[in-house]
């Protein structure tokens, strides 16, 4: 007997529904979600990849679908083509080895594998790595300070992540920049309107990274001594976790370095790029920070980066699961194995939750956003971007004071992925400092 989850809408067909997955809806989905949160709560629609899936977007619905455990993330629980399986978003993910990772499983392997990861990813080791965020931050800003002009994606969003989780988890500083090679290839090829990738690149990168990752967790593993040592790496965290006598094998460390890479790196990017672009477009709040900033203040900086994840996030809108078992959503019949979406950027702006949800206000407090998901998959690194996030536009700001878009905002593209949000170039000028 299939269970309810959420409420019922109101059946108001609106003939005209909005047209999705086109540039301008690329450009600007806000208008779309609204129209979808009012008409048609739980949407079904066919993605640019042919897979037909449902989309939620109302915040309740949003909140119940990413705890409700019928829905599972193991895409084998899709009714979908061959071709259609397995569409976690990682670009050129293939094979079983890859796919054994928190985001594809189901308690009680994601419980088992979460607990150990959690043991070496914790508050505390994120909180010790701040000093190493703010010196990455100063470096790249110090790359572009005196130029007076920049790409703030591609000198400052995209490789403060990349460094940063690759210092986290122990990979040596001479092999960074094959990571950061690595991780652009599957940046910039991908989502509809990426650039195109040399034959395979993708893929090659991925394996290249996946390859690495093993090698280096071999290493290390072989290394290790019997005691752990204060400030070890985190792969050698993963290593020694256990939990119960038990350990992660090589495979599943790797696959767990690999997304903890994955998922935390374009988010980041993202979460940087969004929020500075919207703090670039509105002079008010911006202002109202680097004043807050300049007194020494932090709690502007920190409700505003959680503001700025709700206003204009970067998991736009696949948060992939498939129901298991017949479910209902918001009043919708979902049969066993459709896939289901959950769109967080359009929970988050609906007006049932949120007060004035098109305005950004850094000084919210009742913001329980789901930027960094819901539930048992909720964002294991959220510690890490939010340390991220707060010290570069803190010191992008501080140092930059008169930071400013370089760029029309039309002109501007966006990445229409069907996970990620966030702008491919967002290039600004201010006063060179030398
Ligand atoms: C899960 C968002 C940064 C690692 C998630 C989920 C979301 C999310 C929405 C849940 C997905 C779902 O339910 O299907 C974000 C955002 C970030 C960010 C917005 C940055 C602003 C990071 C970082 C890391 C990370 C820096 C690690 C270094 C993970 C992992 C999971 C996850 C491992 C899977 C957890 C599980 O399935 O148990 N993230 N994330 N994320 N995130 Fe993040």
């Amino acid at each position: 007997m299939p269970g309810t989850v959420g409420h019922v809408p109101e059946k108001t067909a609106d003939p005209s529904p909005p047209e999705l997955f086109t540039k301008e809806f690329a450009d600007d989905p806000y208008p779309a979600y609204a129209w979808l949160r009012e008409h048609s709560p739980v949407h079904r629609t066919t993605l640019p990849s042919g897979v037909e899936a449902w989309l939620v977007t109302r915040y309740a619905d949003a909140r119940q679908a990413l705890a409700d455990g019928r829905l599972s993330k193991n895409p084998a629980h899709h009714s979908g083509s061959a071709r259609a399986k397995g569409k976690t978003g990682i670009p050129g993910e293939r094979g079983a080895d890859l796919m054994t990772h928190l985001l594809n499983i189901d308690p009680p392997d994601h419980t088992r594998l979460r607990r150990l990861v959690s043991k070496a990813f914790t508050p505390r080791r994120v909180a010790a790595f701040e000093p190493r965020v703010r010196e990455l931050t100063d470096r790249l800003i110090d790359g572009f300070a005196a130029r007076g002009e920049a790409d703030l994606i591609h000198e400052f969003a995209f490789p403060l992540p990349i460094y940063a989780i690759c210092d986290l988890l122990g990979v040596p500083r001479e092999d960074q920049d094959d990571f950061r090679d690595w991780a652009g290839m599957m940046m910039r090829h991908s989502g509809p309107g990426g650039d195109r990738a040399p034959r395979g690149g993708v893929g090659r990168s991925v394996r290249k990274m996946r390859d690495y990752l093993a090698e280096l967790i071999h290493r290390k593993r072989a290394a290790l001594g019997p005691v752990a040592r204060p400030g070890e790496d985190l792969i050698s965290g993963l290593i020694r976790a256990s939990d119960h006598g038990e350990h992660l094998t090589e495979g599943e460390a790797a696959a767990m370095a690999f997304i903890l890479l994955f998922a935390g790196f374009e988010t980041t990017v993202n979460l940087i790029g969004n929020g500075m672009y919207a703090l670039l477009r509105q002079p008010g709040p911006r202002e109202r920070l680097q004043r807050s900033l300049a007194a020494g203040e932090t709690e502007l900086l920190a409700t505003g980066v959680e503001e700025l994840l709700r206003y204009d996030g970067p998991v736009e809108l696949a948060t992939w699961r498939y129901a298991s078992e017949p479910a209902v959503i918001g009043g919708q019949r979902i049969a066993a194995g459709d896939p289901v979406l959950v769109v967080l950027a359009a929970a988050d702006r609906d007006p049932a939750r949120f007060t004035d949800p098109d305005t950004l206000d850094l000084s919210r407090t009742d913001n329980p956003h789901l930027g960094y998901g819901h539930g048992i998959h909720y964002c294991l690194g959220a510690p890490l971007a939010r340390l991220e996030a707060r010290t570069a536009l803190a010191t992008l700001l501080r140092r930059l004071p008169d930071l400013r878009l370089a760029a029309d905002p039309a002109e501007l593209r966006w990445r229409g992925g069907l996970i990620m949000r966030g702008l491919r170039t967002l290039p600004v000028e201010f006063a060179p400092v030398p």
